[in-house]
Order: structure tokens, then sequence, then C-alpha cells
């Protein structure tokens, strides 16, 4: 048992004084390339990692339904019947799932829930998305549905966008409920087509926290959605991935130099996405780490959304790494984690250059872990 799991059963039990009936992991997720692309319909590939979030369940055929949050020694209880948004945090993630499972037409039953998880808030792993994901899938077991992992991820996705108002895309709980060990996955996020793709024997993922911790990202997320939206409208187009450069050049004078520069980043990253699926299959880290390595300047100079430490972070492991892989910031922006791509042999080396030459905001040595990619959501009992 990993001390997760120890921790969940018992914090189960001393809340509720019973076992659960079921228990059920989602993965966190790194995100290797394909930045803010989501909801432009474009493309990203995402692994899953070994944090993850379990939630353990006993369901009963009615009254309401009780949550324990182990992490934060907090705990809910609503009607789930009626959930109602509690005014954000992370009940609203649970409760927005309920909701959204019974516009789905689920009979969501009462009972007690507990939550426990791995991934450190607020680094960009996508602490919220396996929470969605985990509460998602447990509730389905519990009544004996098997759904397809991509219609549990837009359930979930709809639980943010609609619940808690974060008008998120589809990335994060994609990545979390339809991975496969060992792979990377290139989503199609307009039609939704997954493709798998294994990891190269002799590579390894390494994620470094920069120790910023994302602040006022929601806000800044939603208006980079926007720029992105009013970028596709004077193209004509129904979102940016139906644009190209040749396109953009031809519109610049008629946008702002803000605008130009989002739907840049944007068209060029979907570009880079393509090109990194096809590197990453043929195991060639050399084209990867290029690509990774644009990606960065392009998030830096065009998209706005890097910061000093990670600027600084992810020049430190381009360097480290040498020619055989890339780094880049990962996730939403404003801070969070750098995710590297290199040869097994080059791993140790990075991490003390990482040590050596890296300290937090406030001074610390930043967390850094190898990741091997690990499944899709899943039941564990
Ligand atoms: C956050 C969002 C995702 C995606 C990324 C940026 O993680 O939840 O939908 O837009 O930012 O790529």
């Amino acid at each position: 048992m990993t001390d997760l799991a120890t921790r969940l059963t018992a914090g189960f039990t001393a809340a509720f004084g019973s076992t659960p009936d079921l228990v059920v992991r989602a993965p966190g997720r790194v995100n290797l390339i394909g930045e803010h692309t989501d909801y432009n319909d474009g493309f990203a590939m995402p692994i899953a990692i070994g944090q993850e979030t379990r939630v353990a369940f006993r369901p009963r055929p009615d009254g309401p339904l009780n949550v324990a949050a182990l992490d934060f020694a907090e705990g809910d209880s609503f009607n789930p019947a009626n959930p109602q948004p509690s005014g954000g945090g992370w009940r609203d993630y649970v409760r927005g799932v309920v909701s959204q499972l019974r516009l789905a037409g689920v009979t969501v039953p009462g009972g007690d829930l507990a939550i426990a998880g791995s991934i450190a808030k607020g680094t960009g792993l996508s602490s919220s998305a396996s929470l969605e994901v985990a509460v998602a899938r447990v509730i389905l077991e519990a009544l004996g549905q098997s759904w397809n992992p991509v219609d549990l991820a837009l359930l979930a996705q709809r639980a943010e966008c609609d619940f808690v108002g974060v008008r998120c895309g589809n990335l994060d709980q994609i990545a979390s409920a339809a991975t496969t060990a060992g792979h990377a996955l290139l989503i199609d996020c307009r039609t939704l087509d997954l493709r798998q793709i294994a990891m190269p024997d002799d590579a390894v993922v390494m994620i470094v926290q920069s120790g910023v911790v994302r602040g006022l990202v929601d806000g800044e997320y939603n208006r980079r959605r926007e720029e992105c939206e009013s970028a596709a409208r004077i193209l004509g187009v129904p979102a940016l991935r139906d644009a190209d450069e040749a396109m953009l050049e031809a519109a610049k004078v008629r946008m702002d130099e803000s605008t130009l520069r989002r739907a840049r980043h944007v068209i060029t990253e979907n570009r880079r996405t393509l090109d990194a699926a096809e590197a990453l299959a043929s195991g060639n880290l050399a084209a990867m780490g290029a690509l990774m390595r644009e990606s960065q300047q392009s998030q830096a100079q065009d998209f706005g959304i890097t910061v000093p430490p990670t600027d600084a972070l992810a020049a430190l492991m381009n360097h480290a790494i040498g020619d055989e892989g890339g780094a880049r910031q990962t996730g939403g922006g404003f801070g969070g984690a750098v995710v590297g791509i290199m040869r097994k042999h080059r791993a140790a080396e990075v991490q003390n250059a990482v040590i050596e030459g890296y300290r937090t905001p406030t001074g610390e040595a930043p967390t850094i872990c190898i990741e091997a990619p690990a499944a899709g959501a899943g039941p564990v009992i």
C-alpha cells in the first residue's frame, strides 16, 4: 500500500466510521507540448504522472453526500439531487461534477466520500482536473456504469467551466481520464481523436517545480482565451486551429500587436505539437527538444505566460540537458512547473545542475521528480 492509499483508507474510516466500498485513482498530468491550444480546437501532448488524486466512496440509496477532503481537514455535505455552488474552493469541483452527472441523466446516490491526493496544488499539474475525473469515475463505478473516458473527461471539463467558472479547455481532463501507461497522448482537441505515443525506452521526463504558485491565473487565463477568440474573429475562422501563418501575415494590419502575438503562439504551437508527436514516436529527442525550446520562447515572447523564475529554470535545464531533449514551462502559466525530456543517462547531471543553479523565490531548493507516463483514471480496489 502506498502512503496515499493508507492515508485515504484511514481517513475514510476516521471520518465515517466504516470502510469504503470502492476507491478510484485519477492522475495529474504534465503537458509536454501544446500549451493554450486546447480551447483553440488545436493539439496537445500530455503524459499522466504518478502524482494523483484518490477518492474512496461508500454509497447509500438516500440521504446527503458527505465529503471529507483529507488534505485540508475540511468537509462538506449536500443534497446530490440539487447541488448548489458553495462559493469556491475544492467543494465546487465535487458539487460541479455531481451537478453535471445529474444533467447527463445520472441519479447520483448519497453516501460518504473521502478525497486525498499527492499533487501539489498550484503547480500546473492539474490537481483540480484529477479531482473532477476521480469523483465522476467513482460515482459511475458505484452505479455500475462504464463510460468512454473521453465522455467522462468532457463531463468533468463542463463541471469546471459551468460550475467553477474557469473557461478551461479539455486537455487536463482527457489527460487524466484517457492516457495509457508508458505513453504520451496526442490529443486533437476538436475531433477528440487520440493517438497514444510510446515513450522512447531511454527517455525520461523530469518535472521541476519553480516554487511560483500560480496567482491570478484564472483571470489571466480567461483573458488569453478572449484574445484568441478575438484573433479568430478577425481572421474569419471558427477557431485558431483553422488559421496558418500565411493567413496571420495577411491579416496583421487588422490586428493590434498583442492579439497578433497571441495568435502567432497558438498557430505555431499547433504545428510544433504535431511535429513533436512525430519526433517522439520516432525516438528523435533532438527534434523533440528543439520544439520544446521553441515552445518556451513562444509562450514567453508571444503568449506572455511565463515569469522570470520559470524562464530562468527552463534556460538552466535546456543548457544542462544539451542537444538531446529540451525543457519548457508547462500548464496554464504564470509559474508552476517546468518539464524537461532527456536521455536517461543525463538525468542525474541535469538534476544536480538544477539543485545547484536554481532557488525558489523563498530561497529553497526546488522539488524535482522523474516521471514515467502513468495510466489514466481507474479503480484501485
Ligand atoms: C490549463 C487549462 C487547460 C489548458 C492549459 C494550457 O491547464 O485547464 O485546459 O488550456 O491550461 O495549455
